[in-house]
């Protein structure tokens, strides 16, 4: 059964057209990830999922629920966490999940143990007590998502919850989610992170300019790619390999790439280190490195959006800053 159904929505700002007449749907108690470069049009789907952006057109149906009508409904039984945290700087995390769990109606005992229960959970006990925003960013997103799932939501948004904080806290909340997830909550999350997809999510949607251009299973992209083997071979600078001279001498394989100091060959058969180790040298080429790659998502990345990964990746580091 799908949890959510999206169908031809679609997202105008002015001029700009964030997001283009996407479909897509996800199963109850799926670990969905949405990927997709900077200014993709992640957010805006997500606001617009979660009620937070109004959709220009197009339908959302959320546990059979339409997602623009009914949304104050549907608020209750889902829960948001935005990329920029929506928690009350002054009051202590303690004080903040109190504060969020009054807004559902939980009552005062309930609420407290709640609270108790999550601050423990995300190891934030000692935190509670200070302010918000005495957190490192780390604790704030910890925070901010006990705050989304303090009603126990049977779906949980999250807008790239790892994104700009330091590896153990991405970690922590990377098992925090699997284990919600294991728990039987939905999980729908934004994220440009190639390995963080590939760790985490059963399913993804790949996002780019304001199109969703594949919806799969993260095994089935693995697989498809998987079946290919590809070999590395980091060379001395001699700008001297020629791609007709290697796909002479070994009919079959794929070229990569061929640059100055790398080259990088597949081969959907039986693939050896040996004979290409022969043939550089017999080019009288040097080889300082060779290695066999397991294809990763990234490869099903760069297939399927055409972007490279070093200019995904280099975007990313530049906007953490
Ligand atoms: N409130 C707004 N007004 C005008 N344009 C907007 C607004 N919000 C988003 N956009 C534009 O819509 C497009 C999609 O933006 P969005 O924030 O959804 O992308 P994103 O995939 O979340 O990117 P990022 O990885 O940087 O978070 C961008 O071109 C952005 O500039
Ligand atoms: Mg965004």
């Amino acid at each position: 059964m799908s949890i959510i159904e999206v169908t031809n929505l679609s997202k105008r700002f002015g001029d700009i057209e964030a997001v283009k007449g996407i479909s897509f749907s996800v199963e109850k108690g799926e670990f969905f990830g949405f990927l997709g470069p900077n200014g993709a049009g992640k957010t805006t789907t997500i606001n617009m999922l979660t009620g937070l952006a109004r959709p220009t057109s197009g339908r959302i149906i959320i546990s059979g629920e339409d997602g623009v009508k009914n949304i104050k409904k549907i608020q209750e039984f889902i829960g948001i966490v935005p990329d920029e945290s929506n928690l009350y700087d002054e009051l202590s995390g303690f004080e903040n999940l109190i504060f969020c769990a009054s807004l559902y109606g939980m009552g005062r005992r309930e609420r407290e143990k709640r609270a108790r229960e999550l601050l423990a959970w995300f190891g934030l006990d000692d935190a509670g007590k200070r302010p918000f925003k005495a957190y490192s960013k780390g604790m704030k997103r910890k925070l901010t998502i006990a705050a989304g799932i303090i009603h126990e939501p049977e779906i949980l948004f999250l807008d790239e919850p790892t994104t700009g904080i330091d590896v153990k806290s991405a970690r922590q909340i990377r098992e925090l989610l699997k284990t919600l997830n294991d728990r039987g909550t939905t999980i729908f999350l934004t994220t440009h992170y190639i390995e963080e997809a590939e760790r985490l999510c059963r399913w993804l949607g790949f996002i780019v300019d304001g199109k969703v251009i594949k919806v799969s299973r993260v095994d089935d992209l693995l697989r498809e790619v998987q079946q290919e083997k590809i070999i590395e071979f980091t060379i001395e600078k001699t700008g001297a390999v020629l791609k007709s001279s290697l796909l002479e001498k070994f009919p079959g394989i794929t070229i990569k790439k061929v640059s100055d100091d790398n080259v990088r060959i597949g081969s959907h058969g039986k693939i050896e280190l040996m004979p290409f180790i022969k043939f550089f040298d017999a080019q009288g080429i040097k080889i300082s490195e060779a290695r066999i790659i397991r294809p990763s998502l990234e490869e099903v990345f760069v297939k399927i959006t055409g972007i490279e990964v070093e200019k995904l990746k280099a975007e990313n580091e530049g906007k953490k800053k």
